[in-house]
């Protein structure tokens, strides 16, 4: 049976493709949204959500419990000051990857600590827009031994 996975975008990554694309990239989120999708074939049926608003993206967060086996999260700059966001990640108890295009840890110091990581099964980060195929992969793979 195919995995329902919701793939959850937050802040600025619309910008995909023009944004800084010497850290981020040329691919727009709309290519890595459409790779996914290829990669997963049909053994994930994915929902795409990005949005700029904190809100937002916890209540994509809480109304994934209805419908959504896990999470590939991108929280962009929110990873490093919500904790809001990391208290939706506990309180629905699915399993989140926590996913950057970038290796936060070779970057500014702001950038080292996220509130999310310990409340996600695990993080990819550093490998430009395939850190979403390799979280994706990893989430499926976590899904198929449950
Ligand atoms: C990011 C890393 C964050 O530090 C940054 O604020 C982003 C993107 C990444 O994918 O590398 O917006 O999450």
């Amino acid at each position: 049976m195919a995995h329902r996975i919701l793939i959850l975008n937050g802040p600025n990554l619309n910008l995909l493709g023009s944004r800084e694309p010497e850290v981020y990239g040329t691919d727009t989120l709309a290519d890595i949204v459409d790779r996914l999708a290829e990669s997963a074939g049909d053994r994930a049926e994915l929902r795409h959500i990005q949005s700029n608003n904190e809100g937002e993206l916890i209540e994509a967060i809480h109304d994934a419990r209805n419908w959504a086996a896990g999470i590939v999260f991108n929280p962009g700059a929110f990873t490093h000051t919500s904790i809001a966001l990391r208290d939706a990640v506990s309180g629905v108890e699915l399993p989140v990857v926590e996913t950057h295009l970038s290796n936060v840890h070779a970057r500014e110091e702001f950038r080292h600590k996220s509130f999310l990581t310990a409340v996600c099964v695990g993080v990819v980060a550093g490998f430009g827009a395939s850190s979403y195929t390799l979280a994706l992969e990893a989430l499926i793979g976590h899904l198929d031994s449950l």
